[in-house]
């Protein structure tokens, strides 16, 4: 006997995507992935090289639309240029990925520089903000919008040294629940992921030896991303704890 479903997947096809932090690590294979799916991609980051290569590689894996953007994402100004060019160019955005992020080398509080603390609060957490803040009211205009924050293990468990870090991503946490509860009438889906070491150039960057073959590789992470964007009307994933 064949029993009939109602489920169907949310059509990733055709959807606009924005995703910060797509020159590099998750990002980067989250967009490819998105592409893969038919998106059209908008690709934050700062490095225009790594841009280029990866609005080239969005084309190539199936995007009808592909656009990278310079941007640094700490510049209130810079940011808010960005969402009017990304708007004026897609015309609409039905996906936001707040991905980009900077780790700090784990120490004691008093041995994380002033200028390191400012810059993991403002490209962490303000720039979230900021960022959903100018997007928010074009995601409500859409009919399946989705925010998806991608946070960290750091944004639900407390680990030593990380303090500056850690407190960005409960930030995170606690604006990705609010908007939950925001948006709850207006049809935004909000979700964020809380996953654990993953194996990108993040630690590397900030001087931090750890091992990272043992981490989670990104493309798997990407796929993860990809199952929670595409997930049914009648079902949500809007917590997802990763761990290696
Ligand atoms: N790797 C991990 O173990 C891990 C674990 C848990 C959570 N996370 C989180 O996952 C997210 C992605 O991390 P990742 O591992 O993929 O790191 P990554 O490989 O270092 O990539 C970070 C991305 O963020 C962008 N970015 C950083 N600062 C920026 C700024 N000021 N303006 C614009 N873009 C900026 C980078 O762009 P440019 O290089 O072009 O500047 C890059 O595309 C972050 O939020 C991170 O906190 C990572």
């Amino acid at each position: 006997m064949i029993f009939e479903t109602e489920s169907a997947h949310m059509e990733l096809k055709g959807k606009t995507v924005v995703v910060t932090g797509g020159s590099d690590g998750i990002g980067k294979h989250v967009c490819l992935k998105l592409a893969s799916e038919g998106c059209n991609v908008a690709i934050v980051g700062r490095n225009e090289a790594r841009l280029l290569e990866i609005e080239d590689g969005c084309k190539s894996a199936g995007a009808p639309m592909a656009r990278s953007y310079a941007c640094d994402v700490r510049d209130p100004d810079a940011l808010a240029q960005l969402c009017k060019e990304i708007l004026e160019q897609f015309d609409v955005i039905d996906v936001l990925i707040n991905n980009a992020g900077v780790w700090h080398k784990t120490s004691p509080l008093d041995q994380i520089d002033a200028e390191i603390l400012e810059a993991t609060v403002q490209t962490n957490l303000t720039a979230v903000m900021q960022l959903t803040r100018h997007l928010i009211a074009p995601l409500r205009s859409r009919p399946e919008a989705i925010i998806l924050n991608v946070v960290s293990k750091s944004g639900v468990v407390a680990q030593a040294g990380q303090s500056v870090y850690t407190a960005t991503k409960y930030g995170v946490r606690g604006f990705t629940e609010v908007l939950k509860a925001d948006e709850q009438d207006t049809g935004i889906r909000v979700a964020a992921i809380y996953q654990s070491g993953t194996n990108t150039g993040m630690f590397s960057k900030a001087n931090e030896d750890v091992p990272n073959h043992i981490f989670t590789e990104p493309d798997d992470l990407a796929d993860v991303v990809v199952f929670m964007l595409s997930r049914p009307p009648k079902i949500w994933l809007h917590d997802v704890r990763v761990e290696i």
